[in-house]
């Protein structure tokens, strides 16, 4: 994967290796999809200001997220249905995260089971949390998270609905996937991926599929499905049950507004996540670096601050910690990679994170991450950053 220098070089990789409908499901974000290109826009928007002359002889990027250390200021986001991307799904991703020494994030929806997912992480290890109608399974979420040794539980709030993704309606995306003449078209044209996924692989969300009924059963469209299972009523308090009763750090994912940051804090949680859910959701949300300031001010110091929603360069890190964020979460980078290339692609794209990083960094005159300062930032055009 070495002829690979960028994120978008791994988008490539995964377009040739998907057949249409996946790689769309991937790669597609709500309506319009304004929200999803804006996220990536929204850091060309901040230039950078380097300080002259500092020095960079004792640099060092570790820092602290979910009680553990880690190399640099990142992480690999929950993310669902993850073999659909690759036959070794989680397992490869999982491979790629310990050799980076980066937190993973097992989805509720992910594809491999929490206990697997125990036995191959060394590098820190999460799991999201999604409040189904059927609140039996959240109580066995957190015994199993506990069991497992997870350093921390992640409370996804974006998605109590789920969004209007057209390209998956337009392709009519369903688990193991329709075939009509046209799907038909698009699957044939991929066989490496086709014949091992149409011949035996599983997709069912294999952490809920004892309790609730699971896409295979009954081909139902993904949004469908989402808006059927999910417990619509939940509010803060449940915040505060699921602080009280889970030993560990616990984050809320899916979190714009400066208030609802204060509100995760009192309710107990340690981490927020300021995120659009990867412009999947809310059409036309707010880009989540453009709220990373306003949350600060309201948390910094008591809340780790993580930010996620269209990184695709290192130096979108860097800008993001500038603003006030302790570190920063990928979804479809490392997404690609695991397409286009398995373990060794996701470790690119964490490579390709990491060397952009770094070498921002270093320009930028910023030794350690603490030493990253929103006077580095220069906001182009009239839009105040809040
Ligand atoms: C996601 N995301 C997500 N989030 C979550 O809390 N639970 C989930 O199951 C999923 N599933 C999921 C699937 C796919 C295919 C994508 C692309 C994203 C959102 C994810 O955690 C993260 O917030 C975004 O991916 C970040 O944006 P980027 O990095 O993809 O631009």
């Amino acid at each position: 994967m070495q002829n690979h220098h960028n994120i978008m070089d791994l988008r490539r990789a995964a377009v040739r290796a998907l057949p249409r409908p996946i790689f769309d499901y991937l790669d597609g974000g709500a309506e319009d999809e304004i929200v999803l290109r804006r996220a990536t826009s929204a850091y060309d928007d901040i230039e950078l200001l380097p300080q002259a002359l500092v020095d960079l002889s004792a640099s060092n990027h570790q820092t602290q997220i979910f009680g553990r250390t880690i190399p640099f200021p990142l992480m690999l986001a929950p993310t669902g249905l993850t073999r659909l991307f690759h036959k070794d799904a989680e397992v490869a991703v999982a491979e790629a995260a310990n050799k980076a020494g980066l937190p993973y994030c097992l989805s509720t929806l992910g594809t491999t089971t929490m206990e697997d997912f125990a036995r191959m992480t060394t590098a820190p290890r999460l799991f999201q949390i999604y409040i189904f109608k059927d609140r039996g399974l959240t109580e066995e979420f957190i015994s199993r998270a506990q069991e497992g040794g997870y350093d921390g539980l992640v409370l996804t709030v974006d998605t109590l609905v789920a969004g209007k993704r057209e390209r998956d309606l337009v392709n009519g995306l369903s688990l193991p996937p329709r075939l009509n003449a046209r799907t038909f078209l698009q699957f044939a044209a991929k066989p490496r991926w086709s014949l091992p996924a149409l011949f035996g692989r599983k997709f069912d969300f294999v952490n809920v599929a004892h309790r609730v009924a699971t896409m295979s059963d009954k081909q139902v469209p993904l949004h469908v499905y989402v808006a059927g299972q999910f417990d619509n009523s939940i509010t803060w308090k449940d915040v505060e049950w699921l602080a009280a009763r889970w030993k560990g750090p616990l984050a809320v994912k899916g979190i714009l507004r400066a208030e609802d940051a204060r509100q995760a804090s009192e309710c107990g949680a340690d981490t927020v996540m300021i995120s659009n859910h990867g412009g999947r959701q809310l059409e036309t949300a707010v880009a989540p670096i453009d709220q990373i300031a306003s949350v600060a001010d309201a948390v910094r110091g008591r809340v780790k601050i993580i930010c996620d929603g269209g990184i695709r360069r290192g130096s979108h890190i860097a800008k993001a910690l500038a603003l006030g964020a302790d570190a920063c979460s990928i979804g479809r980078p490392y997404l690609y990679g695991l397409a286009g290339g398995g373990a060794q692609g996701v470790s690119r794209a964490l490579d390709i994170m990491r060397e952009e990083y770094e070498r921002t960094m270093a320009l930028l005159g910023a030794a350690t991450p603490r030493d990253l300062k929103p006077s580095m930032l220069k906001r182009i055009g009239p839009r105040a950053f809040s």
